[in-house]
Parts: structure tokens; C-alpha cells; sequence
């Protein structure tokens, strides 16, 4: 037995009190972990400033901004016009330029003249007030899109008031593009519908859109600008979502009642043009079944500094993928994108498909006239191409090259195609009893000069001779 056995604890003394002092500290950092923690989740839970009060009708984004500076922050980069996508983008791409067959399938419209790719929000007003398709005739309806102001001045002066004044009567007045007003309540910050005609058109389909969930609200902002429209008694902002959201649906509505946007110059036409159908084309998809909202993708959650807010910077989600797609898709980014792409090259081709034998079928008409084929016996195959036309615009006009529901658009342009040959084959048959047996000579239409050139001869009824 040795000395050392014998002794009970070898340890020396200042060890207690060490590991007391050093227990004690790492107790008072975690306190330290824990109060930063519930300051950040604090902080995220109210703004970072104290709240000034915003006015009932507060058009000035940067008024809001004070209370609310990463949503403005955000919103501001919408001035970002020089982004693209393989087909979107917020860059003023000239769809006529890229594209000559639509001046001619919007011959006699101002469409044919000036056709150019969305930028952000921020831009609204600017782009309207220097569009090729505003005149003197314009009215003031034209601005409901475009500016967070249309809620105040139809608080003043009416929905029908306003509608029944011109857009040159507030050219100055109205300054302040798409904002925050728009969407939101200033006292409660909640979403909310400011625009009647979305109010209006859930109440024809016998719906209340006050019942809508919040999910769904995340959508039905968007859908208050993002839809096809027509303007009733020539100024009426009103949905033709009566029947239902589909092309079919609508056609039903406009041939109801009778309604016409354009007489097309080359066929004489009567012809509905599409506006952008985005919520009802992004409402028979595949997201929008499984409750994914537009702002799910197009204005998705951010952290900056601890504090998780919305995206405000609406655009392409191409262009920010991880916080848009990958939050419930674990596929890599590339491959995302790719995927995207493949939906919306094909959508594409069959557009194009469509747009080579409606274009045809348009100068097909204008040959059975040529040759004397009396209107009462073009009234069929009118209503055939009227409806084609439609079909594919539905396609055409809505924004993201179909990925917001691709069956649907692969459907229609399938149909459109289907019309656009069906019309053709009804005038081949007229024209052999009138012993004609061969294809017109179709004018080149290859440029945009080529085409424009074409589309302004039959507007003046200077025909170019096709048989
Ligand atoms: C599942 C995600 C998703 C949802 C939900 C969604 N979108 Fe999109 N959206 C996209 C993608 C992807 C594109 C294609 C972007 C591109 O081609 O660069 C797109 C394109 C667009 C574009 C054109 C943007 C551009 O730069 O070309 C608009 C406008 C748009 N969507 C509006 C809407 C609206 C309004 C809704 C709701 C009614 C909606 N989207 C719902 C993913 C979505
Ligand atoms: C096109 C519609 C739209 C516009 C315009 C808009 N917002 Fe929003 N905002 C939303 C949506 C959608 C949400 C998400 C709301 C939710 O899910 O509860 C949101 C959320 C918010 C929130 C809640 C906190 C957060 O970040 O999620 C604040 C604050 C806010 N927005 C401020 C603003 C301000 C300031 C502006 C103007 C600069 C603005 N918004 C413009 C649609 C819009
Ligand atoms: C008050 C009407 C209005 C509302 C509400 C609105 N938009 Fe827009 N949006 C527009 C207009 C008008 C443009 C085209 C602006 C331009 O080109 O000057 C546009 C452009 C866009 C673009 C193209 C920008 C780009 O970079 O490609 C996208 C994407 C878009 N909106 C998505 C949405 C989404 C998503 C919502 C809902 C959260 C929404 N918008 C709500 C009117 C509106
Ligand atoms: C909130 C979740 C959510 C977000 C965000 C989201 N998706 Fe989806 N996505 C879904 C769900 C759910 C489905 C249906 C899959 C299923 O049920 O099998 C789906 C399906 C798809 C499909 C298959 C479509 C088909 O017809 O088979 C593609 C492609 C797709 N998403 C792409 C995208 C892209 C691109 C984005 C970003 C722009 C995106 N998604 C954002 C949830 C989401």
C-alpha cells in the first residue's frame, strides 16, 4: 500500500470554484442566445420603426415605405427593366418584331402596331401614357390597371363616374403607378380587393369574394389586374367570367352577347381580342389544384437579417428560383429551369402552329371575297376563325408561354389549329363550285416592314390580289 492510494481526492482546489464560474458564464450566454432570439422573433413580428399613420387613400409608395422599408425596398427594384428568360423577362421585348404573323392577325387593331413584353410595376403608368394604342378617344377606364390613384377617384367620383370619363382627363393627375394601396388595407395592412370588377364578377358566377381565404387572397390581388376583360357600353370595366374562366366559357359569353373588339381588316372578322388571362389560365394548372398562390412564386418569402418578410420585387421566378421553386422542389436550379423551359418550347411550337394556318385561313376569307363569294355564305366559316382566333390569343396573351397551366394550353391550341383548318377547308369547298381549285398566292409576311405593309393595304381597301 503506497501513500498515493490512500489519498481520498487528488484533485486540487481551485477546480470547484473554476467549473462553478465557468458553468455560471456559459448559463449567462445562453440567456444572452435566448433574449437575441426572442428580440429577433420580436422584431419580426412588428416594424422596425414606430408606425406613422397612412391616409385612407395614400397613393405615395414611398409614404408607405416609411412604415414598411424592406416591402418598398423590394418593391423599387421592379424598376429592373433589362432582365431576361428565354421567353420572359421584364425587358421591352417587341413581340411583332419577333413575331410577323401576329401583325397580321391583329390587322385593323393597334395591336398590329405596337406590341411589346411587360416590365415591372413600376412602370405602369409611364408605359401606358406612351403607348401607340391610347388616343384622344381613350377612356379613362384604361387607367384601372395602371394606378394605385383608381381606387381614390372612384371613391370620388363613382365607378361609373369615373368610367365615364376620358384617360386624357387625367393625364397629370394620375402620377403614381401599381402600389401598395392596391393590395393592402393601410390601417390593418390585410389584402384586400380595391378593384370592382373582380368584386363584380365573382357575385355573377354567384360567389362572394369577401368568403375567400387568406390562400386564396394571395392570388385574387394579383387576378384584380391579371385577367381577360372587355369594356361594357364601350366603358364598363367588366370580367365575361359568367359562364366560367375558360376560353370555351368566355367565347359562350361574348357570342352571347354579341361582342366584338375588331372587325378583322384581311378576313372582316368579327374578332375578340384576348387580354392576359393569367389568373384564369394559372386557375385550371396543376399549382393553383394543389392551393399554390401566385405570390407562393412571384413574391416569395426573404430573410435579411434575421427578419423574414415578402419578396415585393414582382417578376419572372425564373430569375430567383431557390426562394420561388426550391422551397418545395428539391430538384436542383438547372434542372428547374429546364424543365420550365421544355413546358414552355413546346407550348410555343404549337403556337406557332396555330398562328401559321390562322394567318392562312385569314387570307383564305379575303380570297372567297375576291371571288365574289357573298357574305351570307362566309357567316359559318367566320364564326369557326373567330373562335380559333380567340382560342390560340387566349394562349398568346397570357403571360409565362403557357407553364401556368400547360394541358389546358396545349388543349386549346389544339382546337385552334383544329378551327383555323376547318375554316380553311369550308372556303376550298366554295371556291371550287366556283371553279377555283388552286391555294391563293399568299403575300410574303415574313418581317415585321413586310407584314405591316400587307395589314395597312387592306385597312386603306387597297386588297393585295390573291387569287
Ligand atoms: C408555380 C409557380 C407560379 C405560380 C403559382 C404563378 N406563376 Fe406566373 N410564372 C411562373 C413562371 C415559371 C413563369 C415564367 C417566367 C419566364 O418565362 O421567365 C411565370 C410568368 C408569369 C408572368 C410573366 C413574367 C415574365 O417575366 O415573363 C406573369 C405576368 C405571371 N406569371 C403572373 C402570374 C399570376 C397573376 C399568377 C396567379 C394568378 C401566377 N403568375 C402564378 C410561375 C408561377
Ligand atoms: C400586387 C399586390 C401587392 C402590392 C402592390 C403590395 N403588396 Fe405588400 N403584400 C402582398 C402580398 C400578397 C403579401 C403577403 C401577405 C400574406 O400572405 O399575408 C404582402 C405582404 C406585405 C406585408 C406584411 C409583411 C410581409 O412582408 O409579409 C407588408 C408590411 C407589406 N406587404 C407592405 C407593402 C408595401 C409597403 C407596399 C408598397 C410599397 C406593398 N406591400 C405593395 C401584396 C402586395
Ligand atoms: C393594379 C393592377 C395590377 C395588380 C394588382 C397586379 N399587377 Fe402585375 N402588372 C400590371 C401591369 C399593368 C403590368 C405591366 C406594367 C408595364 O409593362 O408597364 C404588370 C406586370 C407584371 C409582371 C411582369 C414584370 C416582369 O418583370 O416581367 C409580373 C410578373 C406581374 N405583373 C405579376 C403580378 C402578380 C404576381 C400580382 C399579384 C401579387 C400582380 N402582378 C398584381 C398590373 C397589375
Ligand atoms: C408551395 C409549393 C410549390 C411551389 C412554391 C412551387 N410548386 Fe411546383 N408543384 C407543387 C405541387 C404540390 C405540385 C404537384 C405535384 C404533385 O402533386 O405531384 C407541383 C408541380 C409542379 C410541376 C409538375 C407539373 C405537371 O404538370 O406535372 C412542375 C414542372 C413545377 N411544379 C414547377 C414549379 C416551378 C418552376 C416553381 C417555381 C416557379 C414551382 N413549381 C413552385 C408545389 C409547388
Amino acid at each position: 500500500m503506497n501513500n498515493q492510494e490512500l489519498t481520498p481526492n487528488k484533485t486540487p482546489r481551485w477546480v470547484g470554484p473554476v467549473i462553478f464560474f465557468l458553468s455560471a458564464g456559459i448559463v449567462v450566454l445562453l440567456s444572452m442566445l435566448a433574449i437575441s432570439i426572442m428580440e429577433r422573433r420580436w422584431e419580426t413580428t412588428r416594424p422596425s420603426l414606430v408606425l406613422q399613420p397612412i391616409a385612407t387613400w395614400e397613393p405615395d409608395n414611398a409614404v408607405w415605405g416609411r412604415n414598411y422599408p424592406r416591402e418598398y425596398e423590394t418593391y423599387l427594384q421592379t424598376r429592373n427593366d433589362a432582365t431576361r428568360t428565354k421567353f420572359g423577362g421584364a425587358f421591352p421585348r417587341d413581340y411583332l418584331q419577333e413575331d410577323p404573323r401576329q401583325v397580321i392577325l391583329f390587322s385593323g387593331y393597334p395591336f398590329s402596331i405596337q406590341y411589346q413584353q411587360a416590365r415591372g410595376h413600376y412602370y405602369s403608368v409611364k408605359d401606358i401614357a406612351s403607348t401607340k394604342r391610347i388616343n384622344d378617344k381613350t377612356v379613362a377606364t384604361c387607367w384601372t390597371c395602371k394606378s394605385t390613384e383608381v381606387p381614390r377617384k372612384m371613391a370620388e367620383l363613382g365607378v361609373k363616374g369615373f368610367s365615364d370619363r376620358l384617360f386624357s382627363d387625367f393625364i397629370g393627375e394620375i402620377t403614381h403607378p401599381i402600389g401598395c394601396q392596391d393590395c393592402h388595407d393601410p390601417a390593418t395592412m390585410n389584402l384586400r380587393i380595391t378593384r370592382p370588377a373582380l368584386r363584380e364578377a365573382f357575385a355573377a358566377r354567384g360567389m362572394n369574394i369577401d368568403e375567400a381565404t387568406h390562400q386564396q387572397m394571395r392570388s385574387l390581388v394579383c387576378a384584380q389586374c391579371h385577367v381577360e376583360y372587355y369594356f361594357k357600353d364601350i366603358r364598363y370595366l367588366t370580367f365575361p367570367w359568367k359562364n366560367g374562366l375558360r376560353a370555351d366559357d368566355m367565347l359562350r359569353y361574348y357570342d352571347e352577347i354579341d361582342f366584338t373588339d375588331y372587325v378583322h381588316a384581311v378576313s372582316k372578322t368579327p374578332i375578340v381580342k384576348a387580354q392576359h388571362p393569367d389568373y384564369e389560365t394559372y386557375s385550371s394548372g396543376i399549382h393553383a389544384y394543389r392551393g399554390v398562390a401566385c405570390a407562393d412564386c412571384h413574391m416569395p418569402y426573404r430573410t435579411e437579417g434575421g427578419v423574414k418578410f415578402t419578396d415585393h420585387h414582382v417578376q419572372s421566378p425564373l430569375l430567383n428560383i431557390a426562394n420561388s421553386c426550391a422551397v418545395c422542389h428539391r430538384w436542383s436550379e438547372k434542372e428547374i429551369e429546364q424543365r420550365v423551359e421544355g413546358i414552355q418550347t413546346k407550348v410555343y411550337e404549337a403556337r406557332l402552329a396555330a398562328e401559321n394556318a390562322l394567318v392562312k385561313a385569314h387570307f383564305d376569307m379575303a380570297a372567297a371575297m375576291q371571288a365574289g363569294i357573298p357574305d351570307a355564305d362566309l357567316a359559318a366559316p367566320r364564326k369557326t376563325l373567330r373562335h380559333a382566333q380567340f382560342k390560340w390569343d387566349y394562349v398568346a396573351a397570357n403571360n409565362g408561354m403557357g407553364f401556368h397551366s400547360a394541358q389546358e394550353c396545349m388543349r386549346l391550341l389544339g382546337e385552334s389549329v383544329d378551327g383555323a383548318q376547318q375554316t380553311r377547308l369550308q372556303i376550298a369547298r366554295l371556291l371550287a363550285a366556283k371553279g377555283i381549285g388552286s391555294e391563293p398566292n399568299y403575300p410574303d409576311y415574313s418581317t415585321r416592314e413586310k407584314a405591316s405593309a400587307i395589314s395597312q393595304a387592306f385597312e386603306a381597301g387597297r386588297p393585295v390580289d390573291l387569287l
